[in-house]
C-alpha cells in the first residue's frame, strides 16, 4: 500500500492505463479487461486490474490535472513498479482540422508550468512520448480508420481560462488541443525511464464552441481505449 493506492505490491502490473475519471477506469476495465480485480479505491480514486488477450494490464484513475497525476504516477512507478503509462482521456481541439470525436496522439506538450517547474528550475524542458508507443499507437488508429492526428498538445493548469491570448498563441502555433495532464506525465516517464504517451479524444471544439453528446462519449472513450492498449501489447493478435 501506498498514501494513495491500496493495492498489495504484485497487484498492479508494468502497464498502466490511466483515464482521469475513475468511473472511466472501471467502465474501460469492465468493458474490455477479463478476471478483473478492483485493487484501490481509496479516495474514490478507483484502480483494477485484469487481462487484455493474455496480457496483464492495470487501469487506474490519474484525477484531473498534472498535481493529482503526478501522485499517482509517482507512487505506480516508484512502489510499484509500473513501466508503460498511457493516459487515455479527452482534450479541447485548437485546431478546424481537429473534429470532434477524433484521436489525438500528443507527440510533446507544451506548459505554462508542471509540478515539476520546482527541479527543472529554468529549464524548458520538452517532454516527449515514448516513440514505440507513439508508433504502434499510430499503427492501431491507422488500421481501426479511426481519424487521428500526431502532433503538440497544450497541458494547461486550468479548465476555466482567464487568459485568451495563450490560446491563441497555441492555436496560431499548431497546438492540436488542450488537457490538463500529459505534460508532467511525460516528465515522471523521463526522469524514472519509462514509457509514456498520451491517447486523447476530442470531447469539445475551442474554436467552435462544440461538445460532444454524453450518450456518445462512451463510443469514442471505446476506441481510444482500444488504440491504447494496442499501442502497449502491438503483438497481440
Ligand atoms: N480544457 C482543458 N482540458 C480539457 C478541455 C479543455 O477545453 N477539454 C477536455 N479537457
Amino acid at each position: 500500500m501506498t498514501i494513495h493506492i491500496g493495492a498489495e505490491k504484485g497487484e498492479i502490473a508494468e502497464t498502466v492505463l490511466l483515464p482521469g475519471d475513475p468511473y472511466r477506469a472501471k467502465w474501460a476495465a469492465e468493458t474490455f479487461l477479463s478476471d478483473v480485480k478492483q485493487i484501490n479505491n481509496v479516495r474514490g480514486m478507483l484502480g483494477f486490474t485484469g487481462f487484455w488477450k493474455g496480457n496483464r494490464v492495470t487501469i487506474q484513475g490519474s484525477g484531473m490535472g498534472m498535481p493529482s497525476l503526478s501522485i499517482y504516477v509517482n507512487e505506480l512507478i516508484r512502489d510499484y513498479g509500473a513501466k508503460t503509462l498511457i493516459r487515455i482521456g479527452s482534450c479541447g481541439a485548437m485546431q478546424d482540422s481537429v473534429k470532434i470525436r477524433d484521436v489525438i496522439l500528443a507527440m510533446t506538450s507544451t506548459t505554462l508550468s508542471t509540478p515539476s517547474r520546482g527541479i527543472l528550475r529554468e529549464l524548458n524542458f520538452a517532454p516527449c512520448a515514448d516513440w514505440s508507443l507513439l508508433q504502434a499507437a499510430a499503427d492501431a488508429a491507422q488500421a481501426k480508420g479511426t481519424p487521428t492526428h500526431i502532433g503538440g498538445i497544450y497541458s494547461s493548469d486550468v479548465f476555466y481560462d482567464e487568459r485568451p491570448d495563450l490560446n491563441e498563441q497555441m492555436v496560431r502555433h499548431g497546438i492540436l488541443g488542450v488537457e490538463m495532464e500529459a505534460a508532467e506525465l511525460y516528465i515522471l516517464a523521463a526522469r524514472h525511464k519509462c514509457r509514456a504517451l498520451a491517447v486523447l479524444t476530442v470531447s469539445d471544439h475551442l474554436l467552435t464552441g462544440e461538445a460532444l453528446p454524453s450518450d456518445e462519449r462512451e463510443q469514442s472513450f471505446g476506441d481510444m481505449v482500444e488504440i491504447a492498449l494496442r499501442a502497449a501489447f502491438p503483438d497481440a493478435d
